[in-house]
């Protein structure tokens, strides 16, 4: 019997039916320390939603203690103005057809808040429910060359191993050169005060995510 067999039951994956309304759900999943990301995360979400998506807007649970964040005065008045926000759910990746990623940059990959969310995919895994996902991700560091893109590949990294379709921007409008230029996922430049050093980074995700639906929209209604 061979490895998927004895994971699945079965040699292939069928990815489930899914009874779709023409309404895509997107759920938008972002950590943020001091605003960047939840800032990138809200431009994707007004974006999806003007396309028409279902849109579930979720941050990813903070693990770092009380002490650390309140060590940051911009890190402890973001938590406390975002506590409202619904915390990211596993169940959140089942439920959507597109998953749009917004993470900082940390010593060049993903913060251990994101690892350790996605970490407990697992099960979701096993069952082969993040078979056909579509996914796109973004990121923010300090430098202009600090790591986003690694992030970014990072993140498409364990994609892969879900199966999922990742939907990165490419060059698929000029908005992408306009913005930093990285095709791989649009991503913010950020100093200490929070002020962000692209133009057009907004018009860069909302194409980035408009590009996530359309493609999330073939793959529920084509396969
Ligand atoms: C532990 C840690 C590691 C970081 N590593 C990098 C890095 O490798 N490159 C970089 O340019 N910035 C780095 N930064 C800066 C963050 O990427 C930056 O603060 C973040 O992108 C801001 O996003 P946020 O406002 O959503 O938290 C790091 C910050 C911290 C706290």
């Amino acid at each position: 019997m061979g490895f998927l067999a004895r994971l699945f039951g079965k040699e292939t994956i069928e990815p489930e039916k899914k009874e779709t309304d023409n309404m895509v759900k997107v759920a938008v999943v972002y950590y943020s320390s001091t605003g960047t990301n939840y800032k990138m995360a809200n431009w994707a979400k007004d974006a999806a939603e003007a396309e028409g998506a279902e849109v579930k807007l979720v941050k990813v649970p903070e693990l770092a203690p009380m002490e650390a964040i309140e060590s940051n005065p911009a890190w402890k008045a973001h938590y406390e103005a975002t506590k409202d926000v619904p915390d990211a759910k596993i169940d959140d990746l089942d439920w959507a057809d597109a998953i749009i990623w917004s993470v900082p940059t940390r010593f060049g990959n993903v913060p251990g808040q994101v690892k350790q969310f996605i970490d407990q995919a697992g099960g979701l895994w096993a069952q082969g429910k993040l078979v056909n996902k579509v996914v796109s991700a973004m990121s923010s560091a300090q430098n202009a060359h600090g790591g986003q893109e690694a992030t970014v590949l990072a993140l498409y990294k364990t994609m892969f191993h879900w199966g999922a379709i990742v939907a990165a921007p490419g060059y698929t409008d000029p908005v992408t050169f306009e913005s930093g230029g990285n095709p791989y996922g649009t991503s913010a430049t950020v100093d200490g005060e929070g002020n962000i050093q692209e133009n057009k980074l907004d018009e860069a995700i909302a194409n980035q995510a408009k590009r996530t639906v359309a493609v999330a929209k073939a793959v529920t209604s084509g396969m």
